[in-house]
């Protein structure tokens, strides 16, 4: 998408590619579902399993979409024309669906965080509101507008980021927050590792637990899917920012670094948060469920174990939730903008009437999830509320998109035409054989599979369920 004068955007350097596309990985997966996803599947399996793919699969994945988008120099709407085979552009059409359906109902999620952020800095301030952390979360996702307020606000910061530009915008705004993010992290992981007895929350969520993940198929799948999620795949954002990516800057380099900054995040939050719930697992008698608590752990159990913590806990708390924000704010950002840049590319128009249209659409669809919970609630598509109804769409469509994706580079396109675009700034590849073998078979056959998992735990045939 051209910058104002006409020129296609670009990063200012290779480091700024690494931090968006890390900034975009990094977000409410790393910080809440690989944790939980460890505590359930026998802590370090999980891991090793994760760490195994992501090198593996994930890798390539990656490798593919980024070097798709600078050879193309188009956003994922526009790129598989520009890579000489128009039949296959349906392809370039659904994974702009992704987002567009996925960032409508992730800023409401977006706006829950704002919500809690606000509630922790009072908190921190000597006020309260925090005390039922269930009935806080209930009657917040029930009002009548408050979780459309939140969403708005978060859809109207991200926009205005969007509408500086690649480099004043986007980069900018992730060389902010990124590195304040890493720091509380660290902070955060060292604190939890000094408090008395946390210790064997660390042990249960780093030694392997064979007995708890008794089916290893369930555990694959498992960071399979989470791996998909975590590193923003099949959703055209790797493509998009792979073509304001330079062709001096090396795409097997950078696709390592993502990887690496993705996982350490994901580790690093086990860390933050697993010993404390065992802790406080212990402590208040709730067992296995507080650790299992799923899509209730960030919003329910976490403020309730944070106010188990004391008076330290308000700050606790409030360094939390900054972190989140941080985190879904920058990956928010990353699909706004392959929004952006797709209209942009398609219709050719500017990026300010760009930006505003993706902003109204947000708003529009955001607000059939966000009123999903109150005013809205009798409207349930397939028996769900939106919000989940939205969510498990998409996770039917990314390992479509996926599959697709691997089966039209390995069978149309031609792994070579990658493997050139990522020698093009003269560094060896070393990984061609490796390369070619996932691309063609591991890679489409693994994505089926999360797939045929999705399907089965839609329709509740149990033995698949993740
Ligand atoms: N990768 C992000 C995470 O780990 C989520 C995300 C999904 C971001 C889709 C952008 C697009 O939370």
């Amino acid at each position: 998408m051209a910058d104002g004068n006409g020129k296609r955007a670009s990063w200012s350097g290779s480091v700024a590619f690494v931090l968006a596309a890390a900034a975009s990985a990094i977000g409410l997966g790393n910080l809440w579902r690989f944790p939980y996803l460890a505590a359930r599947y026998g802590g370090g399996v999980f891991i090793a399993v994760y760490l195994a793919l992501s090198l593996t699969l994930g890798f390539t994945l990656l490798v593919t979409e980024i070097a798709v988008g600078r050879y193309s120099r188009q956003s994922q709407l526009t790129a598989f024309r520009a890579l000489g085979h128009p039949r296959w552009n349906f392809l370039g059409a659904l994974s702009t669906v992704v987002p567009l359906f996925i960032l409508p109902y992730y800023n409401v999620i977006g706006g829950w965080v704002v919500k809690y952020f606000v509630a922790y800095i009072r908190l921190v301030c000597g006020g309260g509101g925090l005390e039922d952390a269930q009935g806080f979360f209930d009657s917040f996702i029930a009002a009548p507008w408050d979780p459309f307020v939140c969403m708005a606000v978060f859809t109207l910061v991200s926009c205005a980021v969007i509408v500086m530009g690649v480099k004043n915008g986007i980069e900018r705004a992730n060389f902010v927050m990124m590195p304040i993010l890493l720091v509380m992290a660290v902070g955060l992981a060292v604190y939890v590792a000094l408090l008395p007895g946390s210790g064997e929350g660390i042990r249960y969520y780093l030694v392997p637990d064979f007995s708890s993940c008794d089916n290893i198929g369930k555990v694959i799948l498992g960071a399979m899917g989470q791996m998909f999620y975590s590193l923003s795949l099949a959703m055209g954002i790797m493509i998009t920012y792979g073509s304001y990516m330079r062709r001096c800057d090396s795409v097997p380099k950078a696709s390592v670094r993502i990887v690496a900054a993705d996982t350490f995040v994901a580790v690093l939050s086990g860390f933050m948060i697993i010993p404390v719930v065992v802790m406080f697992a212990a402590k208040s008698g709730a067992g296995r469920a507080a650790i299992d608590a799923g899509p209730g752990l960030m919003f329910v159990t976490l403020p309730k174990v944070f106010a188990s913590l004391g008076a330290a806990g308000a700050w606790i708390g409030f360094i939390f939730f900054v972190l989140v924000l941080f985190a879904a704010f920058t990956s928010a950002i990353s699909m706004t903008e392959a929004c952006v840049a797709a209209v942009c590319d398609f219709f050719r128009i500017g990026r300010n009437a760009s930006v505003a249209a993706i902003c109204a659409w947000t708003l529009a669809l955001g607000s059939v999830s966000a009123f999903g919970y109150g005013r809205w609630a009798a409207f349930k598509p397939c028996g769900m509320p939106a919000l989940d109804f939205f969510d498990t769409s998409m996770n039917v469509l990314t390992p479509v998109v996926a599959a697709l994706i691997c089966v039209f580079v390995g069978w149309v396109l031609q792994p070579k035409r990658i493997l050139a675009e990522c020698q093009r700034d003269g560094s060896a590849v070393g990984f061609k054989v490796f390369y070619v073998v996932m691309v063609k078979f591991v890679a489409p056959i693994l994505v089926l599979a999360i797939l045929a998992s999705e399907i089965c735990r839609i329709f509740g045939v149990g033995g698949w369920r993740i």
